[in-house]
């Protein structure tokens, strides 16, 4: 069966591609390039064994998303992972985001809409319910303004497919809505590569301590929490990937309740930014070099997911711990220096 992983070569993507492999499907990869480097096959195929089809094309472009699904009339599934993420950038260059993150969503929905039995999954993601008012936060929680361009497209983004199926009961879609995933691949063949300063917490502290950047700065230690840093609920990438496995083979399975689901994926348990810092002191037996600073603009207090309906209805659990996830990136850091 032939899957169809829109933007494979970036951090999820890539896991997610490999956990397919190793589920017997045939993974073809759509993917510009523009945040990910074609090096990344090197890692999949070294994983399982397989290299799977490639194609570097711009699904910004209409007429080329439509040749792609004439050359490939056989695809039963697609993983859409291909976006922009950074949420300074997003701020400074709405408009790019806005291109980037909806225009391929809808030109590859428009090809998908009429054909028989199609899974379509989108990566969503927790932003959508902002500072939720009840943790852990459940897929009922209302939607809350964005408060940045990125996480507007992703509400929109759930907004378009959810008119689409509403309107195409052939077409079936789940949005996955993650919570913070870290962590790297346990053979350590493939990772987090951000290009240029890292934005996310892990991989600018696995940075600052190879010595790539001379100090953490924590942003804010005046939250309402328990150590006065905000809380996000940090999930391994490998079990992330796993969840894209189940969500898909519910819908070819047709088991899904309604042709449109969204679910959670987290593990149930927040961490505060002090936490994963201890977490990671104790792994690499060194003291990380960090210091306070006031809170970013944008960051909620606290963010963790309540599991329930992805544990019930799609049978899925994160397994890896916190500290099992933290090692993973350290290791892949460790080896992606070793490399340079
Ligand atoms: N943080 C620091 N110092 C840093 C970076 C982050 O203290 O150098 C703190 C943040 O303030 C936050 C926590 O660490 O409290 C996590 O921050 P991240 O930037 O790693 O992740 P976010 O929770 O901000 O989530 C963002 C997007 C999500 C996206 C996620 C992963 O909002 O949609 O990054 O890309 F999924």
């Amino acid at each position: 069966m032939k899957i169809l992983v829109t933007g494979g070569l970036g951090f999820i993507g890539s896991h997610t591609v490999v956990e397919l492999q190793s589920k017997g499907y045939d993974v073809i990869i759509i993917d510009n390039c523009s945040n990910a480097s074609p090096e990344v096959l090197k890692g999949i195929s070294a994983i399982s064994g397989k290299t799977p089809e490639f194609e570097n094309i711009d699904l910004r472009e209409k007429s080329t998303v439509k040749e792609f699904f004439s050359k490939y009339p056989d695809i039963e599934g697609v993983i859409h992972f291909a976006a922009s993420k950074a949420v300074g950038e997003s701020v400074e260059n709405p408009l790019l985001y806005y291109e980037n993150n909806l225009t391929p969503l809808i030109y590859v929905l428009q090809e998908l809409q009429y054909k028989k039995n199609v899974a379509f999954i989108f990566s969503s993601s927790c932003t959508v319910y902002g500072q939720a008012d009840e943790l852990p936060i459940t897929e009922n929680a209302p939607i809350k303004p964005a408060k940045s361009p990125y996480g507007n497209t992703k509400q929109i983004g759930e907004e378009i497919i959810r008119d689409a199926c509403n309107v195409q009961p052939q077409l079936k879609a789940i949005a996955l809505r993650y919570f913070n995933p870290i962590g790297s691949h346990p053979s350590t063949e493939i990772g987090e590569q951000p290009t240029g300063i890292p934005v996310n917490l892990v991989p600018y502290l696995t940075q600052t301590a190879i010595g790539l950047r001379k100090q953490l700065s924590v942003f804010g230690n005046d939250y309402p929490t328990h150590d006065g840093t905000a809380i996000r609920d940090y999930i391994h990438v490998v079990d992330l990937a796993k969840a894209h496995v189940v969500a898909l083979e519910r819908m070819l399975k047709n088991n899904s309740d309604t042709n449109y689901e969204v679910f959670n994926i987290g593990t149930g348990t927040g961490s505060s930014v002090l936490e994963v810092i201890r977490t990671f002191e104790k792994i690499s037996e060194s003291k990380l070099n960090y210091k306070t600073v006031p809170r970013r603009k944008g960051d909620v207090t606290a963010a963790y997911a309540d599991t329930k309906k992805a544990n019930k209805v799609l049978g899925w659990k994160a397994e890896s711990s916190l500290k099992e996830a933290i090692k993973s990136a350290w290791k892949w850091e460790q080896k992606l220096r070793k490399k340079v």
